[in-house]
């Protein structure tokens, strides 16, 4: 087994490595004049299972995943594993105005060209396995992420819609402690109003958990609200930490502590999800 890391998942990628015992493969990058990507794996793959970790963060990102994919299946990889960390674009898996794309189609069908099979991590909507005729497997990293939480003296899970309501659920029954979610309804395209559950949160510790965190728009507005309803503490988790516009900091500076997997790598990164995604290798198609 090769792995080959893409430039956004290289410490990601050295930790699943090392829990499976594989090589991991160097890869030469450059741009060449004109701007295109260029990418080669510089490890001989000749009738070897190759798996290339990448998530899909930006287009650059998903482009690299692609050429890197391809190179391993021309290098003469017996088996080519996709691995993707954070499966960018799985928020457009469905057509919300005439004329959009189903984005998450477009990358599976692209990513499938080139892969034997695909796995990726807590995926926003899991109707986008379903766009893929290869093996797909969406592993949960629930135990993982509450296993860190295990002897935070929290109180209480939370969760900032009812979509996530099942995920804080399942964290809650692994910490033995009860959950609640806030009933969030969208007013128009930038107004959105939360109105929390009639729980008691005054002193309470309490964890706010989502899969992901893009603008903390979500996340700050929960913050606000749950102090105002007088929680002692608030710690934030979700399993992919995008952190656009700076919302890593705007949140750390309203919270107790604020902790996300390293499906994206960054300074909040502090639980590791690659035992899960070298498991999730090694037990091979079966999903
Ligand atoms: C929504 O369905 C998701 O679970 C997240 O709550 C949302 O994508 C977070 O986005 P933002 O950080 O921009 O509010």
């Amino acid at each position: 087994m090769i792995i080959v890391p893409s430039s956004s998942s290289e410490s990601l990628a050295r930790k699943v490595a090392d829990e499976l015992g594989a090589r991991i493969s160097g890869v030469e990058r450059k741009r060449f004049p004109d701007g295109e990507m260029y990418v080669r794996i510089l490890e001989g793959l000749q009738g070897n299972d190759v798996t290339v970790i990448g998530n899909i963060r930006s287009d650059s990102d998903f482009l690299e995943l692609l050429l890197l994919l391809n190179a391993a299946r021309e290098g003469g990889s017996s088996n080519v594993t996709a691995v993707v960390p954070y499966y960018g674009y799985s928020r457009q898996h469905r057509i919300y105005n005439p004329g959009e794309p189903v984005s998450s189609k477009v990358v599976t069908r692209a990513i499938e060209e080139f892969a034997d099979r695909i796995i990726c991590v807590e995926i926003h909507d899991p109707e986008t396995i379903g766009f893929s005729a290869k093996p797909f497997r969406n592993i949960s990293v629930i135990q993982t992420t509450s296993e860190y939480f295990l002897d935070k003296n929290i109180d209480l899970v939370m969760s900032p819609d009812d979509g996530g309501f099942d995920k804080a659920q399942k964290m809650a029954d692994i910490l033995h402690i009860p959950s609640h979610f806030i009933d969030k309804k969208r007013i128009d395209s930038k107004t959105v109003e939360m109105t929390l559950p009639n729980v008691e949160l005054s002193g309470k510790n309490i964890l706010l958990v989502d899969d992901m965190i893009s603008t903390g728009g979500t996340i700050i507005k929960a913050v606000k609200l749950l102090k105002e309803h007088g929680a002692a503490r608030i710690s934030v988790c979700a399993v992919h930490g995008i952190f656009a516009k700076e919302s890593g900091k705007r949140i750390e500076a309203e919270v107790d502590s604020l902790v996300v997997t390293d499906t994206i790598e960054g300074e909040y990164s502090l639980v590791s999800v690659s035992k899960d995604i070298g498991k999730a290798i090694a037990g091979g198609n079966d999903l």
